[in-house]
């Protein structure tokens, strides 16, 4: 019999849930998880999947024990104001709040819009960093912080800043990442910087995959709305790779006023669009 007992309880214990509460869920006794948990009883596949799914992380975590290390994912588009900080913000807070993932959130715009943001307080689940891109070593700075924080968080964001000048360290910081998250906004103007930053994509997909590393760029429809210009983003599915998710963020006062690293900025009963955009970002981010 497959002795991963042990991997199932540190999974459970890692995403913060008491025996009760996984078997709640999961809707087996608690006989039947302490079973599973001391190699006693052989768990059936479907259940696998579901622990998995419960507690965030890969069958092969239960299976195999397989690390648990930081997944990486950037926020970057070249063209400014499409929504990144917003986007890095609203995920991390999310990620954070409602399926108890310990986040690290990387600033590294200068204008610190992530770092102000974070003054009015944080989420005792998200720990917010500065790299300064005008100091001396800001590349190796960001590599060392990335090597230190992978074993202590689930999920790592960084926060690219718009600007190419740094063009050096946002292929760096893509080289570095799981997942590249890209918001697209509808306008001519924005989508000629953000065909650049898609142009990047293959290369480093290609770069990745030499080191048997996956890739998976994701755009994000953001401040959408029902013009023709907005039905042109779904043209970019599968562009460069880019996997285009069916959910997207409209313009909202709560994404613009409302934001804090502390909660999500709207309560449950409003049944907010950004809840489906989530649940579909973590199917991407857990399961590939
Ligand atoms: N879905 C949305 N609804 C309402 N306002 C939004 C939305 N997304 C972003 N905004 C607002 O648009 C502006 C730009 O967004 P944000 O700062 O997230 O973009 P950015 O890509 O990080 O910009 P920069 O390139 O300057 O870093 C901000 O004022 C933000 O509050
Ligand atoms: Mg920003």
């Amino acid at each position: 019999m497959a002795e991963y007992g042990k991997y199932l309880k540190a999974a459970r214990l890692k995403s913060g849930l008491q025996i009760k509460d996984a078997t709640d869920k999961l809707k087996i006794t608690k006989q039947t998880l302490i079973n599973y948990e001391s190699d006693k009883t052989e768990v059936p596949f479907g259940r696998l999947q579901q622990m998995a799914d419960l507690y965030g992380v890969g069958i092969d975590v239960l299976t195999k024990g397989e690390k648990l290390e930081a997944k990486v994912a950037s926020f970057i588009n070249r063209k400014g104001g499409v929504g990144k900080t917003t986007l890095c913000n609203l995920l991390a807070v999310a990620f954070a709040q409602l399926d108890r993932k310990k986040i690290l959130v990387i600033d590294t715009d200068s204008q610190r819009s992530t770092m102000q943001l974070s003054e009015e307080g944080v989420h005792e689940n998200i720990e917010i960093a500065f790299i300064d891109f005008d100091s001396n070593m800001p590349i190796s700075d960001l590599l060392e912080l990335l090597e230190v924080s992978k074993g202590k968080f689930d999920l790592i964001f960084i926060d690219v800043m718009g600007s190419f000048s740094h063009a050096e360290a946002t292929a760096t910081i893509m080289f570095k990442s799981d997942y590249v998250i890209i918001p697209l906004e509808a306008s001519d103007l924005a989508m000629g910087s953000t065909f650049q930053t898609l142009g990047m994509l293959p290369e480093i997909a290609a770069k990745r995959a030499q080191r048997e590393l996956g890739f998976t760029p994701i755009g994000i429809h953001n401040k959408s709305s029902h013009t023709k210009e907005s039905r042109s983003v779904s043209d970019l599915n599968g562009m460069m790779g880019l996997k285009l998710l069916e959910n997207r963020l409209a313009n909202r006062v709560r994404y613009k006023r409302m934001m804090s690293f502390k909660q999500i900025p709207f309560s449950f009963e409003e049944n907010d669009e950004f809840l489906a955009l989530f649940e579909e970002v973590k199917k991407v981010v857990y399961h590939g």
